[in-house]
């Protein structure tokens, strides 16, 4: 029998319509549209205003819309995998949410939190359902609803994050298209430049956490810029080595969209051109766990069957990572 590979089979995004841009961002806080275009490539991002709407509700959206292009009934799926560190609640898991949502009855679910890395994560978490040959159809959501976390005082971080959400639908090939590799890492080490102080169990909120604004993304931007340079660029070309895929060999790079001079310099390790490099950072921000997801559903298009892509991220913990994916269908 061949060898079960998990495959990508559908692709879809949700990004709310309410646009925040670098003009607007001049009147909340001392930052200009110059600096914010020239330091990270952003020019604006989409942010969930509707009061009473969370990431589920984006989910919905992007994964009703999955499900369309696809075919298939919720009830067809066996797995849903939400990558996120907004979920609605505490707990239970966004996933068991979103299957409710939309009437996915016969799958079971769960969140995976790995920030920025979340999405990588859980592609390859499913992947291992699908080659298991115990599931069929796993569902992997990514996606974050930022600004829920986001000090717009802080002009260290609200000029980077957005909103959105996107899905992947993974299934079983046997004809050798899908995820071939992957090099996942983790170092905890990571994480006092990056994270959210207050909230979880280390420091339960109090009115003390709320007015010293301990609930919100803290970012030492420097220091976590210096690790990711290195370590997403480094990674990348690691799994091509790995691979023995050549520069030319490599069709696209879906990488993280943190920071474009980021993306430039893997790309630049890996040494493929910018024709190459996938960007929507400049619509959307950095959208977390949604990054990777969104870039798959708004370039699905330039997709052909048995190209070559490498994904790849790094992230709060700290998390990175690469996966590569010989692509799986012609849209
Ligand atoms: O997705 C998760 C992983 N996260 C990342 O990968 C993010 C990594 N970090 C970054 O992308 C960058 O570090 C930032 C975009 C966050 C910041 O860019 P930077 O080039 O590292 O700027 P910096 O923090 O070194 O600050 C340079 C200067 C400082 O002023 P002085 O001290 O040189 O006078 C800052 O105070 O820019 C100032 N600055 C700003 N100026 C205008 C910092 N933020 C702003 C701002 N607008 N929003």
């Amino acid at each position: 029998m061949s060898k079960i590979t998990a495959a990508i089979t559908c692709v879809n995004g949700y990004v709310p319509e309410t646009v925040l841009t670098n003009k607007e961002l001049e009147q909340m806080v001392d930052t200009n549209d110059e600096w914010i275009r020239s330091r990270t490539g952003i020019v604006e991002r989409r942010i969930q205003k509707e009061t009473g709407k969370a990431t589920s509700d984006m989910a919905v959206e992007a994964v009703k819309g999955l499900l369309e292009k696809r075919g298939l009934g919720a009830d067809e799926l066996d797995v849903v995998i939400f990558s996120t560190i907004t979920g609605d609640l505490i707990f239970p898991a966004t996933a068991n949410i979103l299957c409710d949502k939309i009437g996915a009855v016969n799958a079971w679910g769960f969140d995976l939190a790995a920030a920025c890395s979340g999405f990588l994560f859980g592609l390859e978490t499913g992947a291992n359902f699908i080659e298991s040959g115990h599931y069929k159809k796993v569902l992997v959501v990514g996606g974050d609803k930022m600004s829920s976390i986001i000090d717009y005082t802080d002009r260290n971080t609200c000029i980077i994050f957005g909103d959105g959400v996107g899905a992947v639908l993974l299934e079983p090939n046997t004809e050798g298209f899908g995820i071939m590799d992957r090099i996942l890492k983790t170092d905890g080490s990571g994480r006092e430049f990056l994270h959210q102080k207050a909230g979880g169990s280390l420091m339960p909120p109090t009115h003390e956490t709320v007015e010293k604004r301990m609930h919100f993304v803290y970012q030492e931007g420097k220091t976590v810029y210096k690790f990711a340079v290195i370590n997403m660029a480094e990674v990348s070309h690691q799994i091509m080595l790995r691979n023995g895929l050549t520069s030319d060999d490599v069709d696209w790079l879906v990488a993280h969209q943190a920071n474009k001079r980021i993306i430039d310099a893997t790309a630049e390790r890996m040494g493929i051109g910018s024709e190459k490099v996938l960007i929507n950072i400049d619509r959307y921000g950095n959208t977390t766990n949604g990054t990777l997801p969104l870039l798959l559903w708004d370039f699905e298009k330039k997709f052909k069957k048995g190209d070559d892509l490498i994904l790849s991220t790094f992230g709060g913990g700290f998390t990175w990572g690469a996966i590569y994916i010989k692509w799986a269908y012609n849209s």
